[in-house]
């Protein structure tokens, strides 16, 4: 399976991508991951992309279009992926078209996560991942099983978002509107578009996107 999961910031694109790569076996793409590593790591890319994602405002899409060309390139994404905040402009939707095409990759379906705003900001507002394995959890939401334990890995060190802020988010959240809103009337008109209620809890998500993806089956 080839999929996008579509959402807003905080909609839990990562947190249901993570649930796809345990469940079906597809390798999570995530462009805001694959940039946060190359922050940590102070490449070219990670230094001009840190303070463009510490306002919330969008990196070039000649940038992130170039990380996942490199990335399609891989072996392990041949039995399948799920691309997870990318494409989010019009622009990156078209690259992403041509770059599957030469590849002969169709994509599967793309999936929208519809939650309401008052939501995404509870939800960002709580979340920490573990530093070693990078399972996410949320304060309220999905704590750790032991308090201060990784459920996954054990592992007592976690790690919050530098820009899982007020005025970031609000940012963020202006730009999804104004440069990704756009890609659901785009892939719509695709025949592509599923549309799951994120408001929902994160396993009643999980199984209506399971539905979904025995549907794409046949
Ligand atoms: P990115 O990392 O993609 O962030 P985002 O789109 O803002 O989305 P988030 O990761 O914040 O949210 P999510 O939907 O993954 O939610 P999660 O599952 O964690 O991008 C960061 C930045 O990088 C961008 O601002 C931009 O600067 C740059 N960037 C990245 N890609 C780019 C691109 N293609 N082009 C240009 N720039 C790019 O869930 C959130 C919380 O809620 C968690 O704590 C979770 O446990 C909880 N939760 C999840 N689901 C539920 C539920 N159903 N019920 C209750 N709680 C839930
Ligand atoms: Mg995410």
């Amino acid at each position: 399976m080839r999929l996008i999961v579509l959402g807003p910031p905080g909609a839990g694109k990562g947190t249901q991508a993570q649930r796809l790569v345990v469940n079906h076996g597809l390798v999570q793409l995530s462009t805001g991951d694959m940039l946060r590593a190359a922050v940590a790591a102070q490449t070219p890319v990670g230094i001009e992309a840190k303070a463009i994602m510490e306002t919330g405002k969008l990196v070039p899409d000649s940038v992130v279009t170039g990380i996942i060309s490199d990335r399609l390139d891989d072996d392990d994404i041949k039995g399948g992926f799920i691309l997870d905040g990318f494409p989010r402009t019009l622009k990156q939707a078209d690259a992403l078209e041509r770059l599957l095409a030469e590849k002969a990759m169709p994509l599967d379906g793309v999936i929208i996560l519809e939650v309401d705003d008052d939501a995404l900001v509870e939800r960002v507002a709580g979340r920490f991942t573990c530093a070693s394995c990078g399972t996410g959890y949320h304060d309220t939401f999905k704590p750790t099983k032991t308090d201060g334990v990784c459920d996954v890995c054990g592992s007592a060190e976690f790690k919050r978002r530098a820009d899982d802020n007020a005025e970031t988010m609000r940012t963020r959240l202006q730009a999804y509107y104004k440069d990704t809103a756009p890609l659901v009337g785009y892939y719509y008109a695709k025949g592509k578009l599923k549309s799951v209620d994120g408001m929902a809890g994160i396993d009643a998500v999980g199984a209506e996107i399971d539905a979904l993806l025995a549907d794409m089956k046949g």
